[in-house]
C-alpha cells in the first residue's frame, strides 16, 4: 500500500509514514538491549552511518509485503513505530508489530492507542480479514495492551528458541466490538457498560530480516 502523505489520527497518537529524520531515534531503539530482547532479537551492531544508509534504502525501495508507520505523540514527538508485514493477499492476513521506543511513553495508553488506530486503518482501509502477532510469553504488558484493543490468545508457539504467544483479531470480531462500543457510548448515564474498558477504547483512538528494520519497523 502507498502510504504517501497518510496521517492516521488516534486519540493519543498519530501514525504517519517514516521519513529520513526518523533514522537517529530508530537507531537508538535498535541498539537498545532491552528493546531488542522484548522483540526476541539481538541489538543492532552497526554504526549509525551504516544504519542511515540501510534506512534510506528501505524508504526508497519499500517492500510490497509490509507497511510501516512512525508513531508520533500528539505534540509531534516521535515515540515509536508500528507496521503490518508478511501481508498475504490470498489469505487476507498480515502480522503486526509495535514498539514504543521512548520509555517515557510506556504504560500511558500510547501503545494501545497506536495499535487501535492501526487496526482501524487495516480493517477499514484494506481487504485484510485477519491480523495476528507473536509476543514473548513473559511480555505481560504487551499482552495486556493487545487484549485491550481486541486481540485474543490463539496459543503458544515455540520459535527460534523463544516461547511466544500467538494472538489474533479478525475483521468480524473487530466490527462487532465497534458496534458494542458505539451502543455502550449511547447508553443513558447510570447504565453500566458491559465492556471491559472505558470510552477510550473506541476507534479514534520480530525479527531483523533487514538490519535496518525490526519487527516493529
Ligand atoms: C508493548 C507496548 C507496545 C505497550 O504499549 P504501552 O503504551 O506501554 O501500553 P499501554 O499503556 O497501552 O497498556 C499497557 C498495559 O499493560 C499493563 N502493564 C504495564 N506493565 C505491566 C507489568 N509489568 N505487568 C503486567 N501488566 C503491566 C498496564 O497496566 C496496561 O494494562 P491495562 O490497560 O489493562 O491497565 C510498549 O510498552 C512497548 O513498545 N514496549 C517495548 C517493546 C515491546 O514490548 N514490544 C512488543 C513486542 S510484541
Amino acid at each position: 500500500m502507498e502510504t504517501g502523505n497518510l496521517r492516521i489520527e488516534g486519540r493519543l497518537t498519530v501514525l504517519r509514514p517514516k521519513r529520513p529524520a526518523d533514522a537517529e531515534a530508530d537507531y537508538a531503539w535498535r541498539i537498545d538491549p532491552e528493546l531488542a530482547a522484548l522483540d526476541a532479537t539481538s541489538p543492532l551492531r552497526m554504526s549509525l552511518r551504516e544504519y542511515v544508509r540501510y534506512f534510506r534504502d528501505e524508504l526508497e525501495y519499500p517492500s510490497p509485503w509490509s507497511v510501516r508507520f512512525a508513531i508520533d505523540a500528539g505534540d509531534g514527538t516521535h515515540i515509536g513505530n508500528c507496521m503490518y508485514y508478511d501481508i498475504n493477499d490470498d489469505e487476507r492476513q498480515a502480522e503486526v508489530g509495535i514498539m514504543i521506543g521512548d520509555r517515557r511513553y510506556w504504560d500511558r495508553g500510547y501503545g494501545s492507542d497506536a495499535l487501535r488506530t492501526l487496526l482501524r486503518h487495516i480493517f477499514t482501509g484494506t481487504p485484510l480479514e485477519r491480523v495476528y502477532l507473536h509476543t514473548l510469553d513473559y511480555n505481560v504488558r504487551a499482552q495486556r495492551a493487545f487484549r485491550r484493543v481486541g486481540f485474543h490468545d490463539v496459543g503458544p508457539v515455540r520459535r527460534d528458541g523463544h516461547n511466544f504467544l500467538l494472538m489474533e483479531v479478525r475483521r468480524d470480531e473487530w466490527l462487532a466490538q465497534q458496534e458494542m462500543d458505539a451502543a455502550g457510548a449511547q447508553r443513558p448515564a447510570g447504565v453500566t457498560r458491559t465492556m471491559a474498558r472505558p470510552a477510550d477504547d473506541r476507534p479514534g483512538a520480530a525479527g531483523a530480516r533487514n538490519p535496518a528494520r525490526g519487527q516493529a519497523g
